[in-house]
């Protein structure tokens, strides 16, 4: 059984309606496949933190998390986003698991700006995939939220897409798939089906990728290179979407 790391966006994840025909697809692919789930929240945290008065930063479309905003990185994602995606995947059928990355170490990082830093920003140092390998082999679907810890044990927020790609990678999965809120990686107007890695930079290059895409094609690309050979960028559009994707019929397949 080849295993699917599906990484969810924050704003797809609040679409109830995309999302149930989503679970009820998974429930098919999870017969032959091993899943397992990661899921964002970026707008969402965007939304709380300013209810608190913070305005979030953005460097290079990766969120600049301050210790105070971390505490809404973590209500927001392991708390809110990953509490309604478990029960709705158990509403329709899938035995989901929600855990944050600190869970059972399945990933620590460190702060990008160095150990000790104020930052809580933070990139993947260690990663170890024995809690999720006991949860499939139990037949769970884990769902995991990206946030973390670093080695002092403070909060850390990773990027969602760099943490999919991590586990991905670490997991020997098959597929990598990120589903957001476009349809694909868009250049003039229209969706481009095959990217290559040249392209990509070109195209971050001129500006026509930027925000929140930087991070997800970088991602991608980093996973190609630890092994997985088939990344795909897109979105949930309507039932039979994942299959769709999955066979390069919908999409943006990444190559190199
Ligand atoms: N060339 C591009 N093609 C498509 N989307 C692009 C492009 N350049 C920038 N974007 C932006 O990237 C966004 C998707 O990234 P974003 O980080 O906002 O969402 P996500 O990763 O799906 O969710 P989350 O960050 O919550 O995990 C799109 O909504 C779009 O505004
Ligand atoms: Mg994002």
């Amino acid at each position: 059984m080849s295993t699917i790391v599906i990484k969810i966006g924050g704003r797809a994840a609040e679409n109830r309606e995309s999302l149930g025909a989503l679970c009820d697809e998974l429930l098919i692919i999870s017969r032959e496949h091993r899943l397992v789930l990661v899921h964002g929240g970026g707008a969402e945290v965007t939304n709380v933190s300013r209810r608190f008065g913070i305005e979030s930063r953005f460097l290079d479309g990766v969120r600049q998390t301050s210790p105070e905003e971390m505490d809404i990185v973590d209500m927001v994602l392991a708390g809110k986003v990953n509490s309604q995606l478990v029960r709705l995947l158990r509403v329709r059928g899938l035995d989901a698991v929600g855990l944050s990355g600190s869970d059972g170490g399945t990933f620590i990082g460190e702060s990008v700006a160095g150990r000790g830093a104020r930052t809580r920003t933070g990139e993947v140092t260690h990663i170890n995939v024995r809690l999720l390998i006991i949860l499939l082999d139990a037949g769970y679907l884990p769902v995991l939220s990206s946030t973390s810890m670093d080695a002092d044990g403070n909060g850390l927020n990773i990027n969602a897409d760099t943490a999919a790609f991590r586990l991905a990678a670490q997991l020997e999965a098959g597929a990598l798939v990120f589903l957001s809120d476009i349809p694909g990686v868009i250049s003039d107007g229209s969706v481009i089906q095959a990217l290559s890695e040249e392209e990509a930079k070109s195209l971050i290059d001129r500006g026509v990728i930027e925000g929140g895409m930087v991070p997800k094609v970088t991602a991608s690309f980093d996973a190609m290179d630890k092994g997985v050979k088939k990344v795909i960028i897109g979105q949930y559009e309507s039932p039979g979407s994942l299959a769709r994707l999955l066979e390069g019929k919908e999409g943006t397949r990444l190559w190199k």
